[in-house]
């Protein structure tokens, strides 16, 4: 368990450093301080229930107060930023209290009745930062884009403090995953194995930095599968849970994929998926191409498939370029990870027309946490064009209709890149 007080004396180091950043993005933009919103979840339409909320996130970057809405933060050189929260006279809800923790000593804090901005006036040039639909009385430059991929670059090499709260997210969301892997292999329904994550980790689902995915059999063929079953299928052939623990704002973000009784060929492409993923999680370093580490797990996937007898008669490259590999596995190998699961910063320019939905096309350097989540997945809408078009002689139909009822396969762990190799977060939890 993470030591308390080194943390609250990593934050402010963390807090620090963040001035400093900010000082250097604000003076290369020309500006003199810039205002964070935090955020507001809007009302439904037509109904008097708001949506769940999650703060903006470089509100979060800040202060880790992931449910602070109607809140601001003020940020100007070689001052301490003004938080100021919004503390109304409220007899039906909670009032957030001002917090005591030890980095508060580090901000000038201050409560508001109506959630109205801070007085900007005599700040100089001002940028605001935030929601534009809680922005519009807000006087100042609303999301300037240059001044916003800066800031959000500030997030891409992380803090001490931010590493030690990326840990604790993982080491936090193993003892769900150990839980989930009990009720599946008992015989638990989707809907079962949620409460028991949930019950593991003892966090509420709206607190997780995403709903978790926890699809049994050809459920974990889709890849953002979003509903709980609450009946056991009558044969549990597999399990993918792809779920993850907010620790002080930072989100760990975690897939692991089971196999269940006398489900032979699936359990071995589970080993052989889980061999490639611990190869690139190895290949985690400085200097590397994350675009050219995607690629490399393609050839990774097509070696996989020859050998596992589900695709003849192509060598690797050229199930790769015929785009084979691409039908198995067609997201990106991963994506940055910080106070949102999917962090931003990981695009500065945009990916290759080969993989398109790849959320990271930076190298890689020291201090960023990417996560490495190689999949192989029977979805039929991909696989149906190989059955049926030029390249159905290479597809081996009788092992894919075998398999298809599995659904697929993610295995997904959070690496930290240092100079001395990489750090598998969630390793040191989930060996
Ligand atoms: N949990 C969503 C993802 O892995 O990106
Ligand atoms: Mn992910
Ligand atoms: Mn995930």
């Amino acid at each position: 368990m993470v030591n308390d007080d080194l943390l609250d004396q990593l934050q402010c180091g963390h807090l620090a450093e963040l001035q400093a950043r900010y000082e250097s993005v604000l003076a290369s933009h020309g500006y003199d301080a810039v205002l964070i919103s935090s955020g507001a979840a809007p009302l439904r339409f037509a109904d008097d229930q708001g949506y769940h909320f999650q703060g903006y996130g470089p509100f979060v970057h800040w202060t880790g107060l992931v449910g602070a809405e109607h809140a601001w933060l003020l940020i100007r050189p070689e001052r301490k930023p003004l938080l100021q929260l919004h503390t109304p006279v409220d007899f039906w809800h909670a009032t957030a209290e001002l917090p005591q923790a030890a980095w508060v000593t580090a901000v000038e804090l201050a409560g508001s009745a109506d959630g109205v901005p801070p007085l900007t006036a005599g700040c100089g040039r001002l940028a605001v930062l935030g929601d534009p639909a809680l922005l519009q009385a807000v006087a100042g430059d609303h999301n300037p884009p240059a001044l916003v991929a800066d800031i959000e670059a500030t997030r891409v090499h992380k803090t001490d403090y931010e590493i030690a709260c990326l840990a604790e997210a993982n080491a936090r969301a193993a003892p769900g995953h150990r839980a989930a892997r009990q009720v599946f292999l008992a015989g638990g329904s989707e809907f079962a194995i949620g409460l028991a994550y949930q019950q593991a980790t003892g966090q509420r689902e709206v607190e997780a930095p995403y709903h978790s995915i926890i699809g049994l059999n050809d459920h974990a063929g889709i890849l953002h599968y979003q509903f709980y079953d609450q009946v056991s299928p009558e044969l549990p052939r597999s399990l993918l849970i792809d779920a993850g623990y907010r620790f002080r704002g930072y989100c760990s973000d975690i897939t692991r994929t089971w196999a269940g009784p006398q489900q032979g060929p699936f359990q071995a492409l589970i080993v052989a998926l889980e061999a490639l993923q611990k190869r690139l999680c190895q290949a985690v370093a400085p200097g590397v191409d994350f675009v050219a580490l995607h690629r490399k797990t393609h050839l990774g996937l097509a070696a996989l498939l020859d050998s596992a007898g589900l695709v003849q008669g192509l060598d690797d490259e050229a199930m790769v370029a015929a785009g084979i590999t691409r039908a198995f596995f067609p997201h990106g190998l991963g994506h940055l990870l910080g106070v949102q699961v999917h962090d931003v910063g990981g695009k500065p320019v945009p990916p290759p027309v080969d993989a398109p939905f790849l959320r990271m096309t930076r190298t890689l350097e020291a201090g960023m946490v990417v996560t490495i989540e190689p999949g192989l997945y029977f979805i039929p809408s991909l696989l149906a064009p190989l059955l049926t078009g030029p390249l159905s002689a290479h597809m081996n139909r009788r092992l894919l209709d075998a398999l298809m009822p599995c659904g697929g396969i993610r295995i997904e762990d959070n690496v930290l890149v240092t100079a001395d190799g990489p750090r598998n977060l969630t390793r040191e939890q989930l060996p």
